[in-house]
């Protein structure tokens, strides 16, 4: 343990950075989240961690929203990006940075790849012509193309295209895809779940064409070095936030040991985007490639889309105020296997967090402390060993704080929070299952020792889980922990095989998961 612990173990984390030409909702607080824990449980686990997330505020689709609002398009980005920092307190999230693509030292790092793709001669000036999706701010060739609405053509996402044609700066795209399948054969979790890597593998076997990198319709971007007619396509000014946060073009410590262990947390709307052309900026560049892209799969609202027009967007104060911030954190992660699509109801929500956050572990938390508290003078008193018996160690041997940290641990590093979730809600049942079977209540009238060593055990399963839920649920957890005189030193993983001290004093126990009713979230 000890030589491991002196050696740093460096964690970086992203959420794609959010337009702001929208309100948040379900949908990005959902990336977040996950990114959170996985923050959370890094540093938990004795790392040291960089959490960012931010706001992409350039491009068509900006400057447009800006001026149907009919405001200054900075004022505009000022206020949505605001938006995106509220839920930062909204939500828990325990970011290190919140980077906005407007600012300086972003512009400084976008220009500065860009002179370093021009040396490389990775770019190159021409003229294009071809369908564009301004709300994908992305091109899309003629077979990708369908009929929509009104005679109009609509790209694979459904959105309008209109015909563009301009003189553009093109990145060589079309030479790196042999480099970029062998990159992908040499890192078989480059991107993950394997279903969508499967996907972007056959996009780049299918042949890529050079990038279209530079606009010169509109002016709200970075501008290109040298040639100010031009400002540089969303996605490369985008997607360099990731190594700005790092102080790119800086050889910074950061760029040193962070960027090789960062994990980039995207929706699969945007996974060609993260894991074709920025892997290829990076190459072109001579920049090492992150560790992994994790492609999640999409919410919709009731078997629909969530859209304003439909009037179902799932506002996440709405989520807090009827569930509070931990039960909605949970019910996200617990709900749907990560990476496949989920479909949220209210139903659902209500029945989730009762079944497994009041009935489950708030319950037996509830009813294992104030018991303590009412018979024990809010005393745990400890095992007493001869007490101990086959059911004991079986119980104690799977609720564990290393048993369950071992069985979460690999979970996690695949990203199956769902999967670490269900295992952790087993250890609860199991101790529901133990207090129910071994009935301490009835223990106090006849043996008072093994009432005490059924208690202790209890109470070390549930110091246990709450370390665990930490990362997913940290008020609650904290509040368990607090509850059980926990100190805070005490609540990382390296803690794993520290027992609860005998006669450690509890707080008066306070109910940490209300039921949800059924009407309230009619
Ligand atoms: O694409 N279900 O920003 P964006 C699940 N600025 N996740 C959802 C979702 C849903 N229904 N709706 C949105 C952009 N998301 C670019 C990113 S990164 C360099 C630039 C989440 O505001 C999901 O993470 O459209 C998706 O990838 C992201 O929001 C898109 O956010
Ligand atoms: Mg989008």
């Amino acid at each position: 343990m000890t030589n491991e612990s002196t050696q740093t173990k460096y964690f970086y984390i992203t959420t794609p950075i959010y337009y702001v030409n929208d309100k948040p909702h379900l949908g990005h607080t959902y990336t977040s989240v996950a990114c959170d824990v996985l923050a959370r449980f890094k540093r938990l686990d004795g790392y040291t961690v960089k959490f960012l997330t931010g706001t992409d505020e350039h491009g068509l689709k900006i400057k447009q929203a800006a001026e149907k609002a009919g405001i200054e398009t900075q004022i505009f980005t000022d206020g949505v990006s605001q938006n995106f920092r509220d839920l930062v307190q909204l939500m828990n999230y325990s970011n290190d940075d919140f980077i906005r693509t407007t600012e300086d030292r972003h512009k400084i790092a976008v220009q500065a790849l860009w002179n370093e793709l021009i040396a490389r001669d990775e770019i190159y000036l021409d003229k294009y012509a071809g369908w564009y999706a301004v709300r994908d701010e992305a091109y899309y060739t003629e077979d990708e193309l369908k009929d929509g609405p009104n005679g109009k053509k609509i790209g694979p996402s459904g959105a309008e295209v209109e015909w563009m044609e301009e003189e553009s700066y093109f990145f060589r795209l079309s030479k790196w895809g042999p480099k970029l399948l062998e990159y992908y054969a040499a890192h078989p979790d480059f991107v993950m779940p394997e279903s969508r890597f499967n996907e972007v593998k056959s996009f780049v076997k299918s042949g890529l064409r050079d990038l279209s990198v530079s606009r010169t319709a509109f002016d709200w971007g970075v501008k290109v070095p040298g040639n100010e007619k031009h400002v540089m396509y969303v996605w490369i000014d985008a997607l360099t936030n990731y190594i700005t946060a790092l102080g790119y073009p800086n050889k910074t410590d950061e760029m040193k040991h962070m960027w090789p262990n960062a994990i980039h947390m995207v929706g699969k709307d945007i996974l060609r985007f993260h894991a074709v052309y920025w892997p290829a900026f990076l190459m072109a560049a001579n920049i090492p490639l992150p560790r992994r892209i994790f492609a999640h799969g999409w919410w919709t609202i009731e078997g629909e889309k969530m859209s304003k027009s439909l009037g179902n967007v799932i506002a996440p104060q709405d989520l807090v105020d009827r569930y509070g911030v931990d039960a909605s954190r949970y019910f996200m992660l617990r709900e749907v296997p990560f990476g496949s699509d989920g479909d949220f109801s209210h139903e659902q929500a209500v029945n989730r967090i009762n079944a497994d956050l009041a009935n489950g572990l708030g319950n037996l938390a509830q009813r294992t402390l104030s018991f303590i508290y009412k018979n024990c003078d809010a005393t745990i008193s400890g095992a007493v060993p001869e007490k101990l018996n086959q059911d004991d160690a079986e119980f104690l041997a799977k609720s564990s704080m290393k048993f369950l940290y071992e069985m979460v641990l690999p979970l996690m590093e695949q990203q199956r929070f769902d999967k670490a979730l269900e295992l952790i809600m087993q250890a609860v049942y199991a101790a529901n299952a133990y207090i129910d079977k071994e009935a301490p209540w009835a223990l106090k009238k006849t043996d008072m020792d093994r009432m005490n060593t059924v208690l202790y055990n209890l109470c070390t399963s549930i110091k246990s889980i709450a370390i665990l839920l930490q990362a997913f649920m940290p008020d609650s957890a904290a509040r368990i922990l607090d509850q059980l005189d926990v100190p805070m030193e005490e609540r990382s993983f390296d803690c794993i095989s520290h027992e609860i001290p005998a006669g450690t004093k509890i707080l008066q126990p306070q109910g940490i998961f209300p039921r949800i009713e059924k009407q309230e979230a009619a």
